[in-house]
């Protein structure tokens, strides 16, 4: 089949490699022209594993095109998928739908024949509706659908996610449409993927039902860590003992700094905003953004806590800076506001991510990045944790004892285990390992 991706991002870029891997013709567009040449030269612009490889052998397939010319993409393509961003709009955190209005005007000049528009970004309920009004508008005379097929994979495993995910949903009541959708994920579903149809409207919901699901059991088991502290008990223990059971699962039960991230702050708020608007808030995930935002700050003042209750003038090292392992994407990562509030309190900090750099210095001012673990570690009176990158699990842990001013180290994300660490003479704390364990 010949398919369009409209935004060649985190989601629009993996979506088309994997759809070209299946066999299909796949058109990235983008209007970022920086990114296009990029990607024309063969590199690529954000760091996915694996994602490098799956792009060359399809472009050398040639399976796998980019431009950024909207009508030259779309003009033969028989499904054309809209994968641009839909960040919180400024002032009142309403998804921004700009984005997909423009690619919607974009791709109703450009079509012809029968094609499919299939909204990929996370838009909130009634944007199909839209869609769908903007091109007939356009193009009173076009033959198309507008179907809802919400994305589900996680930055950093998105490539695995994408072939074998765990559904997909795809939303239209349309018989024409389901039977283009059918065919174009055929291959997963011979994985047992299952494809699940419902109406676009549910399609729409069901994304933002399942990350706001998600942002609130992290934090659950947030708050339980924070009981934990306070009476003596070990949330590990605790997500362990509630995790085995199969109607909870084990999954995203890990106490640490708050969530962030490209999706969960801005999905959450949009959901809120939804519900208020229909008169029905939901008033769970309107307590799951309130206690998230402070969590990030209240994790800068554990920090301080643990160096005697004043950082001014000291240097803290952190390790890790994107707001999960295994990408460069910093879009809410708690670490900004992490080093934002230490810095406010007069620290002065130096910082190690294996990936996450470039990214960082966009958004981060007065920081000193350095090579290694060990740079970070170098000279500093505490040493904080905040991603759990795998290069960051097994340090020589006598040498950064050896090189800091203090051993003073705070674990955000649980990777060392609490007698390993004051055995060895740090003055160690973590998330939810109450005092006993501390
Ligand atoms: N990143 C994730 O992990 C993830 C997962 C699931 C769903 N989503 C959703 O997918 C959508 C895209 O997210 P992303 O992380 O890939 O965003 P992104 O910012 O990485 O990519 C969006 C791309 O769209 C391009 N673009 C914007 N307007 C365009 C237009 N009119 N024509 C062509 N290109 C245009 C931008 O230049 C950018 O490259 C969002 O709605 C997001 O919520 C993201």
């Amino acid at each position: 089949m010949r398919v369009t991706m409209i935004g060649a991002g985190y989601v629009g870029l993996v979506s088309g490699a994997c759809f070209a891997d299946f066999g299909h013709t796949v058109t990235c567009v983008d209007t970022h022209e920086g990114k296009i040449a990029a990607l024309k030269r063969g590199e690529i612009p954000i760091f996915e594993p694996g994602l490098d490889d799956l792009v060359a052998s399809n472009v050398k397939a040639e399976r796998l095109f980019f431009t950024t010319s909207i009508a030259e993409g779309v003009a033969d393509a028989e499904a054309v998928f809209i994968a641009v961003g839909t960040p919180s709009r400024r002032g009142d955190g309403h998804a921004d739908l700009s984005y997909v209005h423009q690619a919607a005007r974009d791709i109703a000049n450009a079509m012809s024949g029968y094609t499919v528009i299939v909204t990929k970004s996370t838009v909130p309920v009634g944007t199909g509706d839209e869609v769908e009004r903007i091109i007939r508008e356009t193009r009173p005379d076009a033959e198309f659908s507008v179907v809802s097929n919400p994305e589900f994979l996680r930055e950093g495993a998105a490539i695995i996610d994408f072939k074998r995910p765990d559904r997909i949903v795809v939303g239209t009541d349309e018989e024409r449409a389901k039977e283009v959708m059918t065919n174009l994920y055929r291959p997963l579903f011979l994985n047992q993927s299952p494809l699940l149809f419902t109406s676009r409207r549910t399609a729409e919901l069901t994304k933002y039902a399942a990350n706001a699901f998600l942002a609130t059991k992290i934090t659950f088991i947030n708050e339980i860590a924070d009981l934990c502290e306070k009476v003596g008990g070990n949330v590990q223990d605790v997500a362990r003992g509630i995790g085995l059971d199969n109607r909870i699962g084990s999954k995203f039960l890990h106490a640490g700094p708050g969530y962030g991230g490209s999706c969960f702050p801005k999905d959450t708020l949009a959901l809120i905003k939804t519900a208020q608007d229909y008169d029905a808030p939901i008033r769970i995930v309107e307590t799951v953004v309130s206690v998230n935002d402070q969590r990030k700050r209240a994790m800068a003042r554990k920090v301080i806590a643990a160096l005697g209750g004043s950082v001014r003038g000291k240097t803290v090292g952190v390790l890790g800076l994107t707001f999960k392992p295994n990408t460069d994407d910093m879009r809410d990562a708690p670490s900004i506001s992490i080093i934002t509030a230490l810095q406010d309190a007069g620290a002065v900090i130096k910082a190690h991510d294996p990936e996450g750099v470039e990214q960082a210095k966009l958004v981060l001012g007065n920081v000193t990045y350095v090579d290694s673990p060990y740079q970070a570690a170098d000279g500093a009176d505490a040493l904080v944790i905040v991603t759990e990158w795998d290069a960051f699990r097994a340090l020589d842990l006598k040498r950064i004892q050896s090189m800091m001013a203090q051993p003073v180290v705070v674990d955000l994300r649980n990777i060392y285990r609490p007698d390993e660490m004051t055995g060895l003479g740090f003055k160690y704390s973590s998330v939810g390992r109450g005092l006993a364990d501390a």
